[in-house]
């Protein structure tokens, strides 16, 4: 299976540090034969990377460790073109894309992935911006090409949250779904019930890398509504939801009273996404809440994530990680590849 990787970032750095640190299990994993081979990398100002015979990852990542670039690498690997022909002339299976995300860039990194399904390529994305603009007709294009569109990694990249419901729970549909989709925020809340302020608790969510690149996407509760919108639009049948259409509320005004209120009734303050069918349309709300210690989404820790989804047939189920930052991504998007690979994700 030949990879091109979009984006060499932290998550792409970590995709292929898992790649060399997991060969063993990957072997012994993978049909007799297969193997996930990266032929190319593609950045956006540092250079681009293609060998049809897959390239030395280890050589690769200690190259750009040293240099902060993979232009001026091993001639033998140098692609001299940009990420655009890589991807719309490359010789490859699935496209991993892992770029930036970003919501003001609408169709920026989405042509490239559209570029991809166009040649019937699989594509296996982290990028929850693109998937929230797009998810529709990057779905009914991969549809159309007999490619799949693969985003788990994109909401909450510890919990393969569509291939659980899709295989786990087949014929149940979602009714709601409650939780903290935002691990930064539970993380900045968690320090505030501690004493921290929130400019402080903040800094330290950087400095753990559990943050976005703005963190304030995480604070003002947008990060929750686009994950909330991409669960409600491929779990719910929600048609596309802008943002100005979210009833959002971050936690800039969660006062040091709210947590003292809620210590003394056992609960605990959390940035809740709530997603809920009231008749027959779906509603969106992302808000500060105090919930209750009977309530599961209460016991989330650090930047921990976690959804109760309320199924018409199985109940309500309860999925939550505490996996966070490019590592955790980088598995993500590794698990979908191999779930891709053995068959359990089609189009
Ligand atoms: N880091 C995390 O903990 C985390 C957590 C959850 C989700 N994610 C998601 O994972 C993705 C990657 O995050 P990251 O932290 O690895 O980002 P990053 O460190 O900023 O790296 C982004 C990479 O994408 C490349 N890129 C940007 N635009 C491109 C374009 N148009 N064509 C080709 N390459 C392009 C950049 O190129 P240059 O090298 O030239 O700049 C860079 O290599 C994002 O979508 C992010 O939201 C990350």
């Amino acid at each position: 299976m030949n990879v091109l990787l979009l984006g060499f970032g932290s998550v792409g750095r970590a995709f292929c540090n898992l790649l060399k640190e997991q060969e063993f299990s990957l072997k012994e994993l993978l049909p007799a034969g297969v193997e996930v081979k990266v032929v190319g990398i593609g950045t956006k100002t540092r250079g681009c990377l293609f060998s049809r015979d897959g390239l030395p990852l280890k050589q690769i990542l200690d190259f750009e460790s040293k240099t902060g670039k993979l232009t001026g690498m091993d001639s033998l690997y140098a692609y001299p073109y940009d990420s655009e022909s890589l991807v719309s002339e490359g010789d490859y299976d699935l496209l991993v894309e892992c770029t930036t995300s970003s919501m003001s860039s609408r169709g920026g990194v989405a042509r490239l992935i559209k570029i991809a399904l166009d040649r019937g390529k699989t594509v296996v994305t982290c990028n929850s911006a693109v998937v929230y603009n797009h998810y529709f007709e990057l779905k009914e294009l991969s549809e159309q090409k007999g490619a799949s569109f693969i985003f788990d990694s994109a909401v909450i990249a510890g919990v393969p949250l569509f291939s659980f419901m899709k295989h786990c729970l087949p014929c149940a549909k979602v009714v709601s779904c409650y939780g903290v989709i935002n691990g930064t925020s539970n993380y900045v809340l968690e320090m505030m019930e501690e004493g921290s302020t929130l400019d402080e608790a903040i800094m330290e969510a950087v400095r753990k890398g559990c943050a976005e690149k703005d963190p304030l996407l995480d604070i003002e509760g947008t990060d929750s509504a686009v994950k909330a919108s991409i669960i409600a639009q491929v779990l719910m049948g929600a048609s596309f939801h802008a943002l100005e259409e979210i009833s959002i509320e971050g936690i800039r005004n969660v006062t040091p009273e709210m947590f003292r209120k809620a210590k003394k009734e056992g609960a605990r303050v959390k940035l809740v996404a709530k997603i809920q069918k009231v008749l027959g349309s779906v509603q969106i709300s992302v808000r500060p809440e105090v919930v209750p210690s009977d309530n599961p989404v209460s016991r989330l820790r650090g930047a921990s994530k976690g959804v109760i989804m309320t199924t018409d047939i199985a109940g309500e189920v309860y999925l939550a990680s505490d996996g966070f930052g490019p590592r955790q991504v980088g598995y993500g998007l590794l698990r979908d590849v191999l779930e891709y690979i053995s068959g359990k994700i089609k189009t």
